[in-house]
């Protein structure tokens, strides 16, 4: 069984996506640290991410691969392994915008069908139940109010923050957040948006352990029909 989790930045898919990758005993895919690691090579390389062309040209060119070690999905940048670069705010920000341009979603989509086709996944990001695993058993969108989500980022940046460093308030914070939504859900090519068929799973107000059993739930009613 595959199972599609997409949803906007800050839902939790990740945290949940994995844990229920762990229940189910199936590899979890993270598309999102794919498209990052494409953003990680567009500044390694100082390219303007209004440049379309100079981004197809470099995407083009990039070697994006995936492996796995000890369970956890390591990212493979022309053979250099970046997973631990992917998680910074100029990343994302790079990502949001790079990410909808066609010739990197051709390229990445490619890539994850290959990995759904060899082994049964619970695969996350924005366009899986949409456009790369359209046929997925399971598929869900995971959301939550930005508020939520801004409060849990905010949660995390105050507990990853070095002494001294400036933490932004949940109002900047929320404002990052509903930019980039709004860029996922507008952009031309594969916008966020619910599947047919996909189950809606608001989070705001629930636990990570109670989506993750909602999901397994939702697992366990499909296979039972
Ligand atoms: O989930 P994330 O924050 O790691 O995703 C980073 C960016 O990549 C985000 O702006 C949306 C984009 N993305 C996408 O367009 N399609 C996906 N399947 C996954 C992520």
């Amino acid at each position: 069984m595959n199972i599609a989790i997409d949803g906007p930045a800050g839902a939790g898919k990740s945290t949940i996506a994995r844990r229920v990758a762990a229940v189910r005993g199936v590899v979890y895919v993270d598309t999102g640290a794919m498209y990052r690691a494409m953003a990680l090579l567009m500044i390694k390389k100082g390219i303007d991410p209004q440049d379309s062309a100079a981004i197809e040209a470099a995407s083009e060119k990039a070697d994006i691969g995936i492996e796995y070690r000890d369970g956890e999905q390591r990212v493979l940048l022309n053979g250099e392994d970046v997973t631990g670069e992917l998680r910074t705010e100029a990343v994302a920000a790079m990502a949001s915008t790079t990410s909808a341009n066609a010739e990197v979603r051709r390229k990445l989509v490619l890539l994850q069908q290959e990995l759904a086709k060899k082994t049964d996944v619970v695969m996350d990001g924005r366009d899986i139940g949409t456009v790369v695993l359209p046929d997925a058993e399971v598929k869900i969108y995971l959301t939550a109010s930005s508020r939520a989500r801004a409060e849990r980022r905010y949660l995390e940046t105050v507990q990853k923050a070095a002494p001294g460093e400036e933490i932004p308030s949940i109002e900047e914070i929320s404002r990052k957040i509903e930019e980039r939504d709004y860029q996922d859900m507008h952009r031309e090519n594969s916008p966020l948006r619910k599947a047919e068929g996909a189950y809606l799973v608001d989070s705001s107000d629930m636990t990570i352990q109670e989506v993750v059993d909602r999901i397994l739930e939702i697992c366990e009613e499909v296979s039972n029909k």
